[in-house]
């Protein structure tokens, strides 16, 4: 397989071919994610889809490193972004280049991700500026989900609109080499993606961003209790699963498992 893709390759894609991004928590799944994808984003996601967390605001700085240097070890071609979770970074500049730091040191990944518009511009520029590049994340942003009230699509309203229009400038002014925009209506996230320079990966957001990203457990149909609207199912690894177990379970109750190929 070629060499890894750095953001230099990311940013270069920008008005080109659609860039592809899914989330990678484990290194059976990077391995084989990393075959179809430009970037394998390690998403705070991982509380909910890995841990049942019922929001992302429990992860923390020593999760997103564990799991970002098993998608890193298992993955030789995707750009490898993790993502800081909540509580790492908003404190001050120098908390997040501390953790922003530590999760880069400890995972080999490429970039971080962090969640915020122009009140987080500042940040994303002492970032960027020491070294440590950064993916923007504006729309819906999980992490604010008790300020949200919830997990509402967002840029309904003029000043809805404004807010994230103003949020997408200042993120890229501030240095982010690509941003995620989530839950944001068709329209504005297309609009958005002409204005802009850098890579604007859609989720939930429209077909002319320059990339999308998907939680991987949610296009593989590994949930069966709840499918958000922007999600696809490619596949049906819930049902797989359950047949494979099933199986084995009769097996080991028949007494036809292990057989002849499985002793020693
Ligand atoms: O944490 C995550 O998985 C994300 C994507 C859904 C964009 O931020």
């Amino acid at each position: 397989m070629s060499k890894r893709l750095s953001i230099k390759d990311i940013s270069k894609r920008k008005n080109t071919k659609p860039i592809v991004c899914l989330t990678a928590y484990t290194a059976p799944f990077a391995a084989i994610l990393d075959k179809h994808t430009d970037l394998l984003l390690v998403g705070d996601t991982v509380g909910m889809v890995l841990y049942g967390m019922d929001s992302t605001l429990p992860v923390t700085v020593n999760m997103m490193i564990n799991h970002g240097r098993a998608v890193v070890n298992a993955s030789s071609h995707s750009c490898i972004v993790v993502d800081m979770p909540f509580g790492s970074y908003q404190e001050s500049k120098a908390q997040a280049f501390r953790n922003a730091a530590k999760i880069m040191a400890q995972t080999g990944c490429q970039a971080v991700k962090l969640e915020g518009g122009a009140e987080m511009a500042e940040t994303i520029e002492y970032l960027a500026e020491r070294g440590i590049p950064v993916m923007g994340h504006i729309g819906l942003l999980p992490q604010s989900v008790n300020a949200f009230g919830g997990y509402p699509v967002q840029g309904k309203t003029d000043d809805g609109r404004k807010k994230i229009n103003n949020d997408a400038k200042a993120v890229q002014s501030a240095g982010a080499f690509a941003i995620v925009i989530e839950a944001v209506e068709e329209k504005l996230a297309s609009e958005i993606t002409k204005k802009t320079s850098v890579p604007i990966i859609g989720i939930g957001a429209s077909a002319d961003c320059d990339g999308q990203v998907l939680v991987t457990e949610d296009l593989a149909g590994l949930f069966t209790d709840f499918k958000p609207k922007f999600v696809k199912k490619y596949g049906d690894l819930a049902s797989d699963l359950n047949d494979a177990v099933k199986s084995y379970a009769k097996d080991v109750r028949e007494r036809k498992f292990p057989g002849e190929d499985n002793c020693f």
